[in-house]
């Protein structure tokens, strides 16, 4: 029996079906909690961008001279297409590479700044012409917050201090340098990351270490002129809960965030898979992968429970996302790689899993914003491609600062082996969220099933809704599909016309592996 059948047969047990069928049932209710007040933070919909590959240079700037339509540099097609995102914040400038970089290299006349080698990623040499006063600028642009990575790894207390100062004093030394170099007046600056994977590309620390660092630096990265900080500690990867304990135990008390980092990867150690050439099994492994987060968020929730039991100190998963192997002929190290509707599904099922944890998850950062891993937007020369995890992020836009309405699902789940782990991976065929604003309920949901149309029952109980005033869909003729330059409309939002109010029950029919949001009123 080859994998496909053995992971068929799997499907049909579990899902209890004969082999013809086509169609598959779900339930799901709403559980309309008046008194809920949990909300949707704009800031789980965060983005992050990093100097690697051509995140910043060529995807995000292009430089105030060059052909490509900007403004000041920045490109039309992309700031465009990011306003309909409504970005709530922005991460820069890495990752890995924040904690080689050296802030003063990228302030004042271009012609001065050193360059330097991109050692994390691929060895590119950086001219350091994106800078502070770009970043800044560019948040101002998108009318997002900044979230700046600090570097720990290879800096110092007194460069960071200094950078905070830079950004957000009125006077004194580092804002007289800033008014020198263009900027009268002071940035607002709200999160700061101390470090980033401290315990590894970030200076491969222990976690008692770094928490006394983390203390050390806080206390010089100073609130001025009425700028409040939010500071963050650098936090664990994936399964990693003794840096969290060790973290929560020793500096809790200093810290207003600490991140997370959970990639939906194949695999560290070989190869992490084809982008776009995968089996159904390897689906279906990819999307119990993804789903794993909802287990290891609510593991590092339950330790900080016991050092923060009122829930003040946030998770910030402020790296996400699929993790491929690179492009064939992308250059090594770059990152790029190409955004499937399985990547959508990859997406919209994140999401879904964060909206659960709001009293918790405050921010999240999908990685990256451009042409690197899971990104909103690929670039090449003047041209532009929406990818399918872009359309997820537009139609969960209703979501951002709304109230959510717990969802419970009831549906069939299939079992997907990886030579990887002895471990198969348990997926249900199908998701929900939903979110309440203005007197607007929005609800999103997924069939991941790649066969079966799904037949979802939505029980609306009390919410008493009987106009459906918008529905889109996402989906593709086949879970391979993409955007790519030349074909940039493949995978597209249409508007849907498959969901039936019938008095407190809304039906909704749903193509075989596709994302519907609805937005119903009374
Ligand atoms: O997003 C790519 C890299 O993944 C980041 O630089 C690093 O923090 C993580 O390991």
């Amino acid at each position: 029996m080859n994998k496909f059948l053995s992971l068929a047969s799997t499907l049909l047990l579990t899902a209890g079906l004969s082999s013809a069928a086509k169609s598959y049932t779900a339930s799901v209710v709403l559980e309309n909690n008046q008194f809920t007040t949990d909300t949707i933070m704009p800031e789980i919909y965060g983005q992050f961008a990093e100097h690697l590959g051509t995140c910043i240079y060529g995807g995000l700037w292009v430089g105030p001279d060059s052909p490509i339509a900007n403004t000041d540099g920045y490109r039309n097609d992309v700031l465009n297409a990011l306003r309909e995102l409504k970005v709530p914040v922005m991460r820069w400038p890495g990752g890995c590479f924040a904690d080689e970089y050296h802030w003063m290299d990228g302030v004042g006349p271009k012609e001065n700044r050193p360059r330097m080698v991109n050692n994390n990623w691929g060895g590119t040499v950086e001219d350091n012409s994106f800078g502070t006063h770009e970043f800044f600028n560019l948040c101002e642009l998108l009318g997002c917050e900044p979230y700046l990575s600090g570097n720990v790894g290879s800096g110092t207390v007194e460069e960071l201090a200094k950078w905070v100062e830079y950004i957000t004093a009125e006077d004194g030394p580092m804002a007289t340098l800033r008014k020198q170099n263009g900027r009268e007046k002071p940035w607002h600056l709200k999160y700061l990351g101390v470090g980033n994977e401290s315990w590894g590309c970030g200076g491969d620390m222990l976690p008692d270490y770094y928490a006394d660092l983390f203390r050390r630096y806080g206390v010089y990265c100073r609130n001025y002129d009425g700028n409040h900080l939010f500071k963050i500690a650098s936090g664990a990867s994936d399964y990693d809960y003794n840096w969290t304990e060790t973290l929560m135990k020793k500096a809790a008390r200093q810290m207003n965030g600490i991140s997370l980092h959970y990639y939906t990867c194949y695999s560290w150690s070989k190869s992490k898979g084809s982008a776009t050439d995968f089996d159904a099994d390897r689906y279906y492994w990819t999307l119990g992968k993804c789903l794993e987060i909802e287990d290891v968020v609510k593991r590092h929730a339950t330790i900080m429970d016991v050092y923060d039991p009122s829930k003040r100190v946030a998770l910030m998963v402020d790296e996400w996302g699929t993790w491929f192997d690179e492009e064939p002929g992308t250059i090594k190290g770059h990152l790029y790689q190409q955004n499937t509707m399985r990547d959508a599904m990859v997406a919209a099922l994140s999401l879904n899993v964060f909206h659960k944890f709001t009293d918790r998850v405050r921010m999240t950062n999908i990685a990256q914003v451009a042409n690197v891993l899971q990104s909103m937007v690929l670039t090449k020369g003047d041209q532009m491609v929406l990818t399918p995890t872009y359309y997820v992020f537009k139609m969960y836009v209703p979501h951002q600062g709304a109230r959510v309405i717990p969802a419970h699902i009831d549906c069939a789940t299939v079992k997907a082996e990886s030579e990887r782990s002895s471990r198969p991976r348990t997926v249900p065929m199908a998701s929900a969220t939903a979110s309440e604003k203005d007197g607007i309920v929005t609800i999103s949901l997924t069939n991941v099933d790649l066969d079966r149309e799904c037949d979802m029952q939505v029980a609306l109980g009390s919410l008493d809704l009987k106009k459906i005033v918008k529905a889109e869909i996402l989906t593709a003729a086949d879970i391979h599909d993409y955007n790519d330059f030349g074909q940039p409309e493949k995978v597209t939002i249409k508007n849907f016309n498959g969901a039936t109010i019938k008095g407190s029950n809304l039906n909704v029919k749903m193509p075989a592996h596709s994302i519907v949001t609805l937005q119903l009123t009374k």
